[in-house]
């Protein structure tokens, strides 16, 4: 069959284990029981399906990041704010110096709807790729139903600042919003605010300790605060980063509990550059020449804390801005 580069296929008739097979430009894509294959022009891969679901949805959930999305060391996604490359090898050593990576240019939606498709086909009913793998059944077998609630999660929004009259009461456990098994430890206190007369209403205060500790996912971070493009995005992490996340940009890590390992590796090559141990309490940068994965051996509380600049990626990428964060 020859296919139009990227235009989506998917194959109607399952293959023996029930799972759909897909295309996108000249990629491919298929699952069996415990694996999803993956080829292009000049080469094939092969991930653990659970691996590859957790990462998918990842890269679904946050509109394909900041710069690069690595499924692994050779497959993955870069952003380039309307569309999208889909690459297999084109950040790793040797694939590059054999010439055998690939990189195909995606119109966003496109590459979207194909990459939700092939989640909701390959997800089965046991499986939450959110969730730690202590918290969800097998990604594995023969096809078993699906998970459609799991992968389409919303986001839980506050109406306005928490704990403003009018926000929504989401800290409580009746409403489905129970502490997370790792951290009923946590004090659940929330700050005393005393207004100035006239300011009643008008001033509030949380604990956002509080909040995090219910939340079910993991490796999800979320905007709790925007000033211009200033972003702080708390998320609580358990096990392993789905995904290698290659900056196109500086952010900044607070290890606001317990403690997380970082391998840092040189983002275009994949060459080891170092190990960063983060306990709690600690700060640090990640510039924006590296790519990052992140294991936490228990749940713990980070906050990434992103610069949304529109115009920054094309400012390092050019050498009008630095990949470091600070000159000291
Ligand atoms: C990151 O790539 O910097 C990142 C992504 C997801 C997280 C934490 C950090 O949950
Ligand atoms: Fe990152």
């Amino acid at each position: 069959m020859s296919i139009e580069a990227g235009t989506p296929t998917s194959s109607t008739e399952p293959n023996a284990e029930g799972y759909r097979g897909f295309t996108l430009g000249q990629f491919s894509f298929r699952r069996d029981e415990y694996f999803a294959y993956i080829s292009w022009p000049t080469g094939s891969h092969i991930m653990s399906v659970d691996a590859f679901l957790r990462a998918m949805q990842r890269d679904i959930a946050w509109d394909f990041f900041y710069g690069i999305v690595n499924f692994d060391g050779v497959f993955g996604t870069m952003n380039h704010y309307g569309t999208v490359d889909l690459f297999a090898g084109r950040y790793n050593d040797s694939y590059r110096k054999a010439e055998l990576d690939y990189s195909e240019n995606i119109d966003t939606p496109i590459i979207r709807e194909q990459f939700k498709a092939i989640l909701e086909d390959w997800t089965n009913q046991t499986f939450d790729p959110f969730a730690s793998p202590h918290e969800t059944g097998p990604a594995f077998g023969v096809k078993n139903g699906s998970n459609v609630d799991a992968i389409t999660r919303r986001r839980v929004a506050a109406t306005r600042m928490v704990n403003l009259p009018g926000d929504e009461e989401l800290r409580n456990d009746e409403n489905g919003h129970p502490l997370n098994r790792m951290f009923l430890d946590v004090p659940q206190d929330e700050p005393l605010v005393e207004a100035e007369p006239g300011f009643e209403g008008q001033l509030a205060g949380f604990n956002l300790f509080n909040y995090l500790a219910r939340s079910q996912v993991t490796w999800n971070p979320s905007v709790v605060s925007v000033c211009k493009d200033s972003l702080f995005c708390p998320t609580t992490e358990e096990y392993i980063l789905p995904i290698i996340h290659g900056n196109d940009r500086v952010e900044w890590f607070i290890q606001l509990s317990d403690e997380i390992s970082w391998e840092v590796e040189d983002r275009d090559t994949g060459t080891m550059r170092s190990r960063v141990v983060m306990k709690a309490g600690d700060v640090c940068a990640m510039p924006a020449d590296i790519r990052h994965q992140g294991y936490s051996p228990k749940r713990s509380m980070l906050l990434v804390w992103e610069n949304g600049d529109p115009n920054l990626a094309d400012l390092i990428a050019s050498g009008q801005a630095p990949t470091y964060p600070a000159d000291f």
